[in-house]
């Protein structure tokens, strides 16, 4: 929803917090199915756990474009986690993530940063538990409503990195928007705009514009049906786990293939 060169540039501190503002409206009404999306995470984190032998070793998690963890930090303060690493391209959120999450049992690491640059490798997280030349691994990979700011190309790209960044046993949570297959960005940019102003009267009219702005130059959900084949290619295993009721909104769990 946010973008870092919006954030960081001169008197954007009030760009960014008009933005989020209307993220958090957007939330409290749950007008992204959030609280489904935070349900359904539950059940795909509960279930992988129950299926890991009883030995293994804790899991680490990223969460890559974390926000400020409004929805997600009552679930992570009961997972039983080695540790977690908060990455969001603003720097700004983490704070803010750090103070809903609150005290938990395992030691936590913000990075501020592009998705991107971690899967590649690029972001130094020594701290994170990494050493030498090895990618190092996640068990547990999460991020939602972040990574369709990338280009399809990117998305491609992000998937191949990614794949070399989890544990052979681990889990990707991927929650985003998507395009139907075969739907035209401009198609679907449309038909999300009117969706916001015949469904969202909770927003204001300025808000609800600051949302279609942002849709139409930042937003590029991948296609489904591409972006599986893609995750096929980069050595994933696909499977959706949910759907929002609008064909935009959806959680698939991707597995190493
Ligand atoms: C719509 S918010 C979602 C926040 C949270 N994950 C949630 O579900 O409520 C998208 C977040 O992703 C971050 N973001 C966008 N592009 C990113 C990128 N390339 N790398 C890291 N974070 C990014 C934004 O700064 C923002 O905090």
């Amino acid at each position: 929803m946010l973008q870092q060169d919006e954030a960081t540039k001169g008197g954007a501190m009030d760009f960014f917090e008009r933005q989020w503002s209307s993220y958090r409206a957007i939330v409290e009404h749950d007008l992204m199915e959030h609280r489904a999306v935070a349900g359904a995470t539950a059940r795909a984190i509960d279930g992988w756990l129950a299926a890991r032998p009883a030995e293994a070793a804790a899991p680490r998690m990223v969460d890559l474009g974390c926000g400020d963890l409004a929805l997600l930090a009552p679930l992570l303060r009961r997972l039983p986690l080695a540790h977690y690493t908060g990455l969001d391209l603003a720097g700004v959120v983490l704070p803010l993530a750090q103070k809903a999450l609150g005290a938990v049992p395992y030691p936590t690491y913000w990075l501020e940063g592009d998705l991107l640059a971690w899967a590649q490798g690029d972001l130094d997280e020594r701290d994170d538990g990494g050493s030498g030349e090895q990618p190092r691994r996640t068990e547990i990979l999460h991020s939602a409503f972040a990574i369709h700011h990338l280009d399809d190309d990117a998305k491609a790209t992000f998937l191949q990195a990614a794949r070399q960044r989890i544990s052979p046993c681990g889990l990707f949570i991927w929650v985003d928007v998507f395009r139907e297959p075969g739907e035209s960005r401009s198609a679907y940019i449309a038909r999300y705009s009117s969706r916001i102003h015949n469904g969202w009267p909770q927003l204001s009219s300025e808000q609800q514009e600051h949302v279609i702005n942002h849709l139409g130059s930042f937003d590029i959900p991948a296609d489904r049906e591409t972006i599986a084949a893609a995750a096929a290619e980069a050595g994933w295993q696909w499977h959706w786990a949910w759907q929002g009721a609008h064909q935009a909104e959806a959680m698939a769990v991707l597995t190493p293939a």
